[in-house]
């Protein structure tokens, strides 16, 4: 509890002059686990600042050195993944298995973004006007992508790592300077996850390019000649790993009545399987982030109990520590039918045609992604094409890798598109310099 994490800004680590400081608390002991500081709105001032006279210099470093950083910067990063996944652990409860995975995936991504890098950046464009109608070939464009300036990322609770390099690696690859604003567990689930931070912020932004992923209510639409185990196995999988704290989380099963006792059945099978515990012992349910993250998954629970959804298993929770729960026969006056838990809880409604269920998805306010599990390539490709989501799995559950893979979100769910080569590009501008000939 003693010590108190310093900041660093402009080459160095800083004391705050504010005198505050900010607690992370493990979510599975539930008592303070570190101490960071809480900078005065006069620090921020300056390290904006700062970054705004290093940039200068960042960006006229050459491509391929800037490259060879991010490399460098990779090496150490996996070099040192066992510390930094015990951070992981203690401050997000993340499962120490995945803990890893999220350091090594993110040293990765860093190196693929260094090589992207300089393959996108390293190339311009040449336009002759004669193309034009009612022009000569005497105008010469050259385009290249230039850097915005100062980037600020905030990325979210849950990977805290990986989301955090997924902004810094495209950033500095492309020239700017960037501000980092790491997760507080808090700030984050009550307002990002829900998107109405999110939607703030972009309010105020004016005219400050912007990219945000918020959140989700990840349909997995089944139909009835799917593989069903393949069905069981990504509900799983891709509802509870984590602890359902994914953006991309299967957050409601929308599934044909024919097939729904079998699936349910066969999730419930595996459910019962899943080692609940800490983090520390490689369970695969742990302690959701805060308290009140707890409290809100409880509230949706028990609205549904309420409203008589069928508990597939008793609900069970010890602190921040919540059970697997199936809720079948969940219907749409239910609030779980709707809002997203971030939580090990997952609901079940029964469809009678494929348009029901892309009906319920599209009548959802979020749009991140979404899946369907068919044996009918042709049905897959046509729902898909329905599904107001940016990105439709067939036959997987929703995921937003491999890392460089195009990943957005429509109407409240994000502004842009993320994946390394999308975000090295929304962190540039095209700059061209016409040449005129006589
Ligand atoms: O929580 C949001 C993350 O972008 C999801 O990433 O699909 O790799 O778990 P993931």
């Amino acid at each position: 509890d003693g010590e108190v994490y310093r900041y660093y800004a402009d080459g160095e680590w800083r004391s705050s002059a504010s005198g505050k400081s900010v607690a992370i608390v493990n979510p599975t002991t539930r008592q303070t686990q570190y101490r960071v500081q809480a900078c005065t709105q006069e620090e921020v001032n300056k390290v904006m600042e700062a970054a705004k006279v290093a940039q200068k210099a960042w960006a006229r470093t050459p491509l391929w050195k800037r490259a060879e950083l991010l490399h460098k910067a990779a090496a150490i990063l996996k070099e040192h993944k066992a510390p930094i996944a015990e951070c992981l652990v203690k401050e997000i409860a993340k499962p120490a298995k995945d803990a890893v995975t999220e350091v090594v995936r993110s040293g990765d991504l860093v190196s693929y973004t260094a090589e992207e890098g300089v393959r996108i950046l390293g190339e311009g464009k040449l336009l002759v006007s004669d193309s034009f109608p009612g022009n000569e070939r005497n105008k010469y464009c050259l385009s290249s992508k230039i850097p915005l300036g100062v980037v600020l990322a905030i990325p979210p609770f849950n990977y805290p790592v990986n989301l955090a390099v997924s902004k810094i690696g495209p950033a500095l690859i492309a020239g700017n300077a960037l501000v980092l604003k790491p997760p507080t567990q808090v700030s984050l689930l009550h307002s990002f996850t829900g998107g109405d931070t999110g939607i703030a912020i972009s309010k105020k932004a004016g005219m400050v390019p912007l990219q945000m992923e918020l959140g989700g209510k990840d349909a997995c639409i089944v139909l009835e000649d799917a593989d069903l185990d393949l069905v069981a196995a990504n509900i799983v999988k891709g509802a509870f790993s984590y602890s359902g704290q994914r953006c991309t989380a299967v957050k409601v099963v929308l599934i044909m009545e024919s097939v729904a006792d079998a699936v349910v059945q066969k999730v419930n099978a595996k459910l019962a399987k899943l080692k609940v515990g800490p983090p520390e012992d490689n369970s695969d349910i742990t302690p959701v982030v805060t308290e009140s993250s707890a409290n809100f998954i409880e509230g949706l629970v028990m609205d549904a109990k309420e409203k008589g959804a069928t508990f597939c298993q008793e609900y069970r929770r010890e602190g921040n520590l919540i059970w697997p729960l199936l809720l079948d026969h969940v219907r749409p006056d239910m609030r779980i039918a709707w809002e997203e838990p971030f939580g090990p809880v997952l609901p079940v409604i029964r469809i009678n045609s494929a348009e029901e269920g892309i009906h319920h998805c599209n009548a959802s306010n979020f749009g991140l992604q979404g899946c369907i599990f068919t044996r009918d390539i042709n049905k897959a490709i046509l729902i898909s094409d329905a599904m107001e989501t940016g990105t439709v799995q067939i036959n997987s559950a929703p995921a937003r890798g491999p890392d460089h893979f195009p990943f957005q979100g429509l109407k409240d769910s994000g502004i842009g598109s993320q994946g390394i080569t999308n975000s090295i590009n929304m962190m540039t501008k095209v700059k061209s310099t016409v040449i005129n000939l006589p």
